[in-house]
C-alpha cells in the first residue's frame, strides 16, 4: 500500500517535471542579453536576461500576446513597445514601461510586487539589472 503511494507520487512528480515545458511546441531561447532598439541612443548597459531563471512562469505571463502556437515577437516589434521617447513613457507603447513599469509582467512590476510579499524574486535595483560601465 505504502509502495504504490510512493510510487503515484514519483511517477506524478516526473509527469510535472517534463510535461510542464513542453506545454507549448516552441522552445525558449538560452541566455539573451536585451538591448534598445536599434538607433536608440543606451543611457544603460544592456541587460541580461536568462529563461532558465523564470522556468517557473507561464510563457504567456510575458510573452501576453502571443497566440500559444505561433512564432514568439519581441518586445520592441511595430505597434507594441516601440516609443523610447521620454514623454511617451506612460503610454501603453512606451518601451520603458515595458520592463519597469507598474504591471505585474514587467521585470520591475512583478521583482517589485513579490519582493513586498516577500517572496524569492529577482532584482529591483537598477544596477543589478544593468551593470555600471
Ligand atoms: C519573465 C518573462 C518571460 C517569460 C516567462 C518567458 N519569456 Fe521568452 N522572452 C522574454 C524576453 C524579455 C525576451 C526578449 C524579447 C526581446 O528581445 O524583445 C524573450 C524572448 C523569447 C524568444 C525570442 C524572440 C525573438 O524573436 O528574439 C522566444 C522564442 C521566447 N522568448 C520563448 C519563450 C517561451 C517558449 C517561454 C515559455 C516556456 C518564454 N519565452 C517565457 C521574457 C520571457
Ligand atoms: C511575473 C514575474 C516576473 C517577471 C515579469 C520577470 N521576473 Fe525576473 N524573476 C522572477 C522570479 C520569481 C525570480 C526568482 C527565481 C528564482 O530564483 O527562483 C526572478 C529572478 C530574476 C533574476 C535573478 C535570477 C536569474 O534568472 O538570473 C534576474 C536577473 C531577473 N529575474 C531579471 C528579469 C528581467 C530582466 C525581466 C524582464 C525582461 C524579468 N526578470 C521579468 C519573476 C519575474
Ligand atoms: C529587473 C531588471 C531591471 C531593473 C531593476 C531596471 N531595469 Fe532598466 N531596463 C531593463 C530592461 C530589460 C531594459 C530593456 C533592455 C535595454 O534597453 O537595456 C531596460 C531599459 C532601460 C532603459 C532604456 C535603455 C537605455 O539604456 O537607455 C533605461 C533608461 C533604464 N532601463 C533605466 C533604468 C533605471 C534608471 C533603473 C532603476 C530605477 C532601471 N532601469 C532598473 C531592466 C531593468
Amino acid at each position: 500500500m505504502k509502495k504504490t503511494l510512493l510510487i503515484c507520487m514519483v511517477t506524478a512528480a516526473l509527469v510535472c517535471a517534463f510535461a510542464l515545458p513542453s506545454l507549448y511546441a516552441v522552445d525558449a531561447p538560452g541566455d539573451l542579453v536585451i538591448k534598445a532598439p536599434a538607433g536608440t541612443k543606451m543611457t544603460k548597459e544592456p541587460v541580461n536576461f536568462s529563461h532558465k531563471g523564470h522556468a517557473a512562469l507561464d510563457c504567456k505571463k510575458c510573452h501576453h500576446k502571443w497566440d500559444g502556437a505561433g512564432a514568439i515577437k519581441k518586445c520592441d516589434s511595430e505597434g507594441c513597445h516601440i516609443d523610447t521617447s521620454k514623454e511617451g513613457k506612460s503610454a501603453p507603447t512606451s518601451y520603458y514601461s515595458a520592463f519597469h513599469g507598474k504591471a505585474d509582467n514587467s521585470c520591475v512590476g512583478c521583482h517589485k510586487a513579490m519582493k513586498k510579499d516577500k517572496a524569492k524574486t529577482g532584482p529591483t535595483k537598477c544596477s543589478d539589472c544593468h551593470p555600471k560601465k
